[in-house]
C-alpha cells in the first residue's frame, strides 16, 4: 500500500476550547488509484490532507494519535529534514487557489526549473528546458513563448495547469489535491480534471482528491471515503455507493448533487448543519440531523462496520439504509 491513515486524530488548540478536526480518520490509497473525499465544510478532508503532507499549522493543530504510513513508514516519526525531502519528491500538492500558491514575482518558467534545479541538481537551462518540457505537458499552449511571463498573465485554469505542473515535475507517486478545480469555470473544471487524472494513470501515482462535488467524482475516482465531524463514515468503492449508499449522511449528499432537470429545487437534502467541533454530539456525531436516528445512535459511537468487500458504514442501520 502506498499511503495508510490510521486511527489519525488531530486537534486544535482555540481560545474557546480544543476543536477536534480529525477524529480517527482510516483510509489508505494504492499506487495508480485515486480515493475522493468527499464531505461539508469543516469535516476535517484537508487537515487531515495536511497532517499526511507534513504541513499541519502546529501550533495550533496537534497530532494527538494515529500513524501515516507512506511506503511502509511512519512519516509521524521522521524527522523534519526527512519529512521535507519527502514532500518535494515523493508527494505534492495542489491547491484550490494557484494565484497565491505560486510566487507573483517569479516568472511561471524560474518556478518551474527550480523543482529541478534546486531538487535535481540540474543547471539553469537544462531546468528551463525541463518548464518548457512540463507546460506542453499540460497542454498549454505556446509553451516556449509563455514560459518566461509571470502567474498574472496566465488564466485561472492555465494557472491550474501549473500548478498541477509544479506538482508533478518531480514525478511524485503521491498527489494531493484539495479542490482543484473550485475556483474555475465549469468547463475548464472538466479539462483540468480530466488533464489530472490523465497524468495519474501514466504516472501511476496515488491520488487523493478532496472536493465537494460528487458529481465529479464517479468520473475519475476509484474509491471513496465520506467524512463527517472528522471521522470518516462511510467508505466503498465509487460505483457501489452510487448506486446504494449504506450511510443516511451519503444518502443525503447524493440527493443533494444538483440536477440540471430539476432546476429551482432545494439543493441540499440534509437538514441543520454540522456540529461544533469543540462539542461533537455524544453517540454519532451525525445523529441530530438524521433522519434513521434511534436511541442507540445518542448514546454509542458506531464504529465502521463491514457492509461488503472494501466497504463500510459507520452506521448502525446501514442495512436498512441500503434497503431503503
Ligand atoms: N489552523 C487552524 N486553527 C484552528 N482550527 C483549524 C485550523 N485549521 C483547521 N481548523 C478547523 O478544523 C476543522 C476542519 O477543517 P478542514 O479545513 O479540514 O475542513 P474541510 O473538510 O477541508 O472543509 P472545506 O470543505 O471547507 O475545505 C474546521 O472546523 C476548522 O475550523
Ligand atoms: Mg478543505
Amino acid at each position: 500500500m502506498l499511503l495508510e491513515v490510521r486511527d489519525l486524530h488531530v486537534e486544535f488548540k482555540t481560545r474557546d476550547g480544543v476543536a477536534k478536526a480529525v477524529n480517527g480518520v482510516n483510509y489508505s490509497v494504492d499506487a495508480g488509484e485515486t480515493l475522493a473525499v468527499l464531505g461539508e465544510s469543516g469535516s476535517g478532508k484537508s487537515v487531515t490532507a495536511q497532517a499526511v503532507m507534513g504541513i499541519l499549522d502546529m501550533p495550533p493543530g496537534r497530532i494527538a494519535g494515529g500513524e501515516i504510513l507512506f511506503q511502509g513508514k511512519d512519516l509521524l516519526g521522521l524527522k523534519e529534514d526527512e519529512r521535507r525531502k519527502i514532500r518535494g519528491s515523493e508527494m505534492a500538492m495542489i491547491f484550490q487557489d494557484a494565484l497565491s500558491s505560486l510566487n507573483p514575482v517569479l516568472s511561471v518558467g524560474d518556478q518551474l526549473s527550480e523543482m529541478f534545479t534546486v531538487h535535481r541538481g540540474m543547471s539553469r537551462k537544462d531546468g528551463k528546458a525541463k518548464a518548457v518540457e512540463l507546460m506542453d505537458r499540460v497542454r498549454i499552449p505556446a509553451a516556449k513563448e509563455r514560459v518566461g511571463q509571470y502567474p498574472h498573465q496566465f488564466s485561472g485554469g492555465m494557472r491550474q495547469r501549473i500548478m498541477i505542473a509544479m506538482a508533478m515535475a518531480l514525478e511524485p507517486s503521491l498527489i494531493i489535491a484539495d479542490e482543484p478545480t473550485t475556483a474555475l469555470d465549469v468547463t475548464v473544471q472538466a479539462q483540468v480534471m480530466d488533464l489530472l487524472a490523465e497524468l495519474q494513470r501514466e504516472l501511476n501515482m496515488g491520488l487523493i482528491l478532496i472536493t465537494h462535488d460528487l458529481g465529479v467524482v464517479a468520473d475519475v475516482a476509484d474509491k471513496i471515503a465520506v467524512m463527517y465531524a472528522g471521522r470518516i463514515v462511510e467508505q466503498a468503492p465509487v460505483h457501489e455507493i452510487y448506486k446504494k449508499p449504506a450511510h443516511p449522511y451519503t444518502k443525503g449528499l447524493l440527493e443533494s448533487i444538483p440536477r440540471l432537470d430539476q432546476k429551482g429545487q432545494e439543493l441540499y437534502a440534509i437538514k441543520g448543519l454540522p456540529p461544533n467541533l469543540m462539542h461533537i454530539p455524544p453517540g454519532c456525531a451525525f445523529n441530530p440531523r438524521c433522519p434513521m436516528a434511534q436511541d442507540v445512535c445518542r448514546t454509542d459511537v458506531p464504529p465502521l462496520f463491514d457492509v461488503a468487500a472494501r466497504r463500510q458504514s459507520a452506521c448502525f442501520f446501514w442495512k436498512e439504509t441500503l434497503d431503503g
